[in-house]
Order: C-alpha cells, then sequence, then structure tokens
C-alpha cells in the first residue's frame, strides 16, 4: 500500500478528461495534477521545446512527492516519453499512447478505416500507425492533424456553432474521402468533443485514449504494491495560470462527489530546465 499522490499533467486541461475514470475506477488514489495552461498549446513547437517544459513539469511532480507520473497529453507521450522515462528511472511514468492503441488495433479488422486525429507533432511522429501496425500490420490508418482545435477548447468553447464548423473543416473530407469508420481522439483535449463530433458523425466508432489507459494505470499500480488505501491528502490541482476555464472544469469534475481539492497557481520560471 502507498497513500503518495499520483502524479498527472498535460499542456493544459486536456489532462482533465482523465479525471472522472480516475476517481471511478481508483477512488482511493489521490492527486496532483499540473496543466501548463499558460504555454498550452504545445502541439505546434519544436520538439526541444516540448521536452523542455515536459521535463521541468515531471521533475516538480516528482519533488512533490508523487508515486506515478501520467502523461495525460498524446502530444508529450509522442515526442518526450523517453527522455522522462530515463531523467527518472526510479518512478513509474506512464504514456497515454499505447494502451489506445492497442485498443485500437483490438476492436478493428483489415476492412476497419481508422482515422487518427491529434496536434501536429503527434500525427507527424506517426506514433499511433507504429503502435497500431505493431498490433495488426493488416490495419489501415490515416491521420490528420487539427490544430484549432486545442485553443477553442482552452477558451472553453466546446459546446457552439464555432466548434462545430471547425470540426466539419477538418473531418468532412477526412472522414469521406478515407471512409473512416473508427476515429482515434489522439488528444486528450480532444475527448471535450467527443458528443460534438458523435452527433455530427452519428454511426463513427470513436477510441478515447483518456480512458483505455485506466488498464496501464491498474497494472503498473498493483504490479507494484502502490494502490493506496484511503487518506487525507487533498487533491490538488496546479496550472501556470489559473484560468476560470480550467477551475470551473475541476468543479464541474467533482461536484456530485464528496471529493475535495485545492487549487493552486505555479508558474514554472523559463530556463529553469537542465
Ligand atoms: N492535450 C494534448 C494532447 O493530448 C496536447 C494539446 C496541445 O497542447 O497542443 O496531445
Amino acid at each position: 500500500m502507498d497513500n503518495r499522490p499520483i502524479g498527472i499533467f498535460d499542456s493544459g486541461l486536456g489532462g482533465l478528461t482523465c479525471i472522472p475514470y480516475l476517481i471511478e475506477e481508483f477512488p482511493e488514489e489521490k492527486m496532483i495534477y499540473f496543466g501548463d495552461t499558460k504555454r498550452a498549446p504545445y502541439g505546434g513547437m519544436e520538439i526541444s521545446t516540448i521536452t523542455s517544459y515536459s521535463t521541468q513539469i515531471t521533475d516538480f511532480l516528482v519533488q512533490s512527492g508523487v508515486k506515478m507520473v501520467i502523461i495525460a497529453c498524446n502530444t508529450i507521450s509522442a515526442i518526450s516519453f523517453d527522455t522522462l522515462r530515463a531523467r527518472h528511472p526510479g518512478i513509474p511514468i506512464i504514456g497515454i499512447i499505447k494502451s489506445a492503441a492497442e485498443k485500437t488495433a483490438k476492436i478493428c479488422t483489415s476492412d476497419s478505416r481508422i482515422g487518427v486525429i491529434g496536434t501536429k507533432a503527434t500525427v507527424a511522429s506517426r506514433i499511433y500507425d507504429r503502435f497500431i501496425k505493431n498490433a495488426n500490420r493488416d490495419l489501415n490508418v490515416f491521420s490528420l492533424a487539427c490544430p484549432a482545435f486545442v485553443p477553442l477548447i482552452e477558451e472553453g468553447i466546446t459546446e457552439s456553432e464555432i466548434m462545430d464548423l471547425t470540426i466539419k473543416y477538418y473531418l468532412d473530407d477526412f472522414i469521406a474521402e478515407n471512409k473512416i469508420d473508427t476515429v482515434v481522439l489522439g488528444c486528450t483535449h480532444y475527448a471535450l468533443i467527443q458528443k460534438n463530433i458523435e452527433r455530427i458523425y452519428p454511426g463513427l466508432r470513436i477510441v478515447n485514449p483518456s480512458q483505455e489507459i485506466l488498464s496501464k494505470i491498474r497494472k503498473e499500480l498493483t504490479g507494484l504494491g502502490l494502490l493506496a488505501e484511503k487518506s487525507d491528502f487533498v487533491n490538488t490541482f496546479y496550472a501556470s495560470d489559473l484560468s476560470e476555464v480550467f477551475t470551473a472544469m475541476i468543479d464541474r469534475i467533482f461536484e456530485n462527489t464528496d471529493v475535495h481539492v485545492k487549487f493552486k497557481s505555479f508558474e514554472i520560471q523559463e530556463g529553469e530546465f537542465a
């Protein structure tokens, strides 16, 4: 048993889409979340910048005493996972991509037409294609970067015509031309517009990595004897810019629960990376 909190982070509020699944599956676990809201989106940044920023955050979480780090961000998982693991070999670090890719491979056949949507960095890395094809080389995978989604979502613009038009702008042709029947939401922010996508394209099968990561977390926590018992630690949500959208979203996640949370602003200084 280990009552230390789990560290979880994203470039912004996308990683919060993992939290409802986490608290339902692991009610005794406590967490420290970090959203780099001030510097998001990461998806169009240079590889070295993404790795530098995510190293700062991982160092911060490790220094805060977490027992595990969950990278609730596809972009960081695609670009910086190996660096982060090498820097902190003593602590389990879990990326969000592998479990989602494996799930996709499991539910699809060679007749399926899989569309992975994500940030520019994730799509350029081709990591989903690699993992999906490693599991089954007969699968058809198409990818598309949708860089306008994250800024809109960070602004809290989800249930709106602007978002629906943006979704159609990116996905209408992509889905029609490639006859896509399964979409992987390869960016944790996109889980916040899953309902819009389902409404606009009924019948499309959707894989949500924020949900698929749970089995991997359970395996690691159990295997390493890290599961928690009840504890008094208060779930803490840090943001580099404690925006109203960020705090409101967390309030909504916890509104009908008896889980306590606290918010903290924490600005990581540029150039702190060593
Ligand atoms: N939520 C992140 C992801 O899963 C990235 C968003 C961004 O900062 O561009 O890729």
